[in-house]
């Protein structure tokens, strides 16, 4: 597959950046130092369009391809991390599951007012005791004839107490494993839902990560998305898109931090002449050009296939694992190019350090990405 964007593509990409630019980017510092959640930048992008990028008009989306949501995520992530992973929770995580198998009702009482961004979407998978072991969902929801029970929590959650609504997992048959987990949607405000106080995380500092705490919570049997059972498929098909929103998210911090590091290269004189011109420097930048354009093009390839409903579990992961690896390498490089400078408080390229990191962390970790690269490779380990 040979890919390109489109010259809508690209027109897509400058009106994204210019919002990031003038709305995002003059507050990113004062959001990261004190930890605060954009609310009025999560209207606007509403207003504009973005919460339902890739979603269909008659569901209240915009009907843009997946490249052009990748799109999204890489140019408000090139200013601000943490707003980049709000939208790519809201529309992969939150949204999706909703859109790939909810029921026709489930999608106009909750897909509807995602993807027109009048409510925020999250996803509830990870649990003290299942983390990359996703299969070891603890959280339970018993049938109590039209409603489930709810007991358990959740942690590590984007979007939080902000978001309205939230995919949750839970086990509905004990003992039978994968097979026994089911998915819910679940509004804020039932009574017994419950939100621990917002992480005080390293960096992506402007999104909102806190727990879900589930104690009783009655959850109506139409809520339950798709079939008893498949819950955990839903979410593992849901984090192969997902995937796509991190690798775009790492990609745009990497750029972010890259375009700054050119720029500092081209003024910073030593020695007599712009460090730029220094070859140890040079290189530097022709390696992070180069590392760049490779995550952008496993991701955008990996989008497209998405977009063309062929298989792409395997190449998400790719672009996603690349992606973020490399982000850490570029982001260091750039601070260095930076020197003492790059160290100091409120430095884009500071911030973007400590944004980086968790890329390689969440929607699985970077060793649970090769852990399914691998298994499509040479097949599923024997149990
Ligand atoms: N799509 C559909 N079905 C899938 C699938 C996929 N991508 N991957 C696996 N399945 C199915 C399998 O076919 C299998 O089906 P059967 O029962 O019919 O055989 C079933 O799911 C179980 O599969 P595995 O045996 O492979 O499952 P496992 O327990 O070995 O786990 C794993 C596999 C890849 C390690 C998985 O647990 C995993 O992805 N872990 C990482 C979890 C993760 O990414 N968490 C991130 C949380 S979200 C987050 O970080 C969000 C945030 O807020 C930003």
């Amino acid at each position: 597959m040979l890919f390109t964007t489109t010259k809508e593509h690209e027109e897509f990409r400058q009106k994204i950046r210019d919002f990031a630019e003038s709305e995002v980017k003059p507050i990113a510092f004062m959001l990261d130092q004190k930890n605060q959640f954009p609310d009025e930048i999560v209207k606007k992008m509403a207003k504009l369009g973005f919460m339902g990028i890739p979603y269909p008009k008659k569901y209240g989306g915009v009907g843009l391809d997946i490249i052009s949501y990748a799109i999204a995520v890489e140019e408000l992530s090139r200013v601000d991390g943490g707003v980049g992973v709000i939208l790519s929770a809201h529309v992969s995580l939150g949204s999706y599951p909703i859109f790939a198998f909810g029921s026709e009702e489930q999608k106009k009482k909750y897909l509807v007012p995602l993807a027109k961004g009048e409510k925020l979407g999250a996803f509830g998978l990870t649990e003290p005791n299942a983390g990359s072991d996703a299969g070891g969902t603890e959280t339970t929801a018993e049938l109590k004839g039209d409603y489930y029970l709810l007991n358990g929590g959740k942690i590590f959650i984007t979007n939080a107490d902000k978001a309205d609504t939230y995919v949750v997992f839970a086990v509905t048959t004990p003992g039978i494993g994968t097979r026994g987990i089911s998915a819910f949607i679940v509004e804020k405000g039932w009574e017994g839902f419950e939100f621990g106080d917002h992480y005080d995380k390293m960096g992506i500092r402007s999104s909102a990560t806190a727990e879900l705490i589930f104690n009783d919570v009655k959850v109506p049997k139409e809520n339950l998305l798709g079939k008893e059972g498949e819950g955990f498929k839903i979410a593992m098909a849901t984090l192969d898109g997902g995937r796509i929103g991190i690798a775009s998210q790492a990609l745009g911090i990497a750029q972010g931090a890259y375009e700054n590091a050119v720029e500092y290269a081209k003024e910073r004189e030593q020695f007599g002449t712009a460090i730029a011109h220094n070859q140890v420097i040079g290189f530097k930048l022709a390696d992070m050009a180069t590392k760049l354009r490779c995550a952008r093009f496993l991701n955008y390839s990996a989008a497209e296939l998405k977009e063309h409903h062929e298989p792409y579990g395997m190449e998400s992961a790719m672009a996603k694992m690349y992606s973020s690896d490399i982000c850490l390498e570029v982001v260091n490089d750039a601070l260095q190019i930076f020197g003492g400078s790059g160290y100091l408080k409120g430095m884009d390229v500071e911030r973007a350090y400590r944004d980086a990191k968790i890329c390689t962390i969440y929607e699985g970790t970077n060793e649970i990405q090769r852990v399914v690269i691998a298994s499509h490779i040479v097949g599923k380990t024997p149990k």
